[in-house]
């Protein structure tokens, strides 16, 4: 199987974890635009969408599926969404298409977080993936020495990469990330951070994984 088979098998998995009549909070990437595609077959059965990036709204709204404003709704069922790398707790680092901060705020509004990725993002150990950071850009050069300084690794700033909210992002290379929870508090105490893409205190609910065999489906 290719990983776009993988992907694609966790994006018809998904399905089954939408909750007919609600409001369906939706990721961004490769794996979740697998989602959206599937998501459109069974458009008549939710009540919309939020997106987490412009780039998922404007596929969602290609689809035909009703994207609300995260203001005018108080409550998503399920958030559904992709990851770079999945710890065996189902902490996970994401950010990796540059959306991490919108899909943080889509996820706290979310009652529960189904996770699907192929499995070549199961990891022991988070941080081989660069850990992405969402900076205001006049805070840049402070940022990387505080994270230096507090961390170690290696803060590489994401080359022509503006995030939908207007920021930088830098993605933190060589990283052992032994405390998930600590290591997204700390960073995120750091003035001139917007969020990181540690997603561990508010961690995956359920892990759909794309193996050759078939999906597994992992619970936290
Ligand atoms: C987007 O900002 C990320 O958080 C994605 O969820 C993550 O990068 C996974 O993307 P793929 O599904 O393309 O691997």
């Amino acid at each position: 199987m290719t990983q776009d088979e993988l992907k694609q098998q966790v994006a018809k998995a998904a399905i089954e974890h939408v909750v007919p009549g609600t409001i369906i909070g939706v990721g961004t990437g490769s794996t979740a635009n697998f989602f959206i595609d599937e998501l459109a077959k069974i458009k008549g059965q939710i009540e919309g969408t939020v997106a987490s990036s412009e780039a998922s709204a404007e596929r969602l709204k290609g689809h035909g599926i009703p994207v609300f404003d995260l203001n005018s709704v108080s409550e998503i069922s399920v958030y559904i969404d992709g990851a770079d790398e999945a710890d065996p707790a189902l902490h996970l680092v994401k950010g990796g298409g540059g959306a991490l901060t919108r899909e943080k705020i889509v996820l706290a509004v979310a009652d529960k977080f189904v996770c699907i990725a192929d499995d070549s993002k199961k990891v022991d150990l988070l941080g081989k993936f660069p850990l992405p950071v969402e900076v205001i850009p006049m805070a840049r050069s402070y940022v990387a020495r505080e994270i230096v300084k507090r961390f170690g690794g290696e803060p590489v700033l994401r080359d022509g990469f503006i995030t939908d909210n207007g920021n930088i992002i830098l993605d933190i290379h060589g990283l052992q990330i032994v405390d998930p929870v600590a290591m997204e508090t700390e960073l995120n105490s750091i003035v001139g951070v917007v969020t990181n893409g540690l997603f561990a205190a508010r961690k995956a609910d359920v892990f759909l994984c794309g193996t050759a065999n078939g999906v597994e489906v992992i619970e936290a």
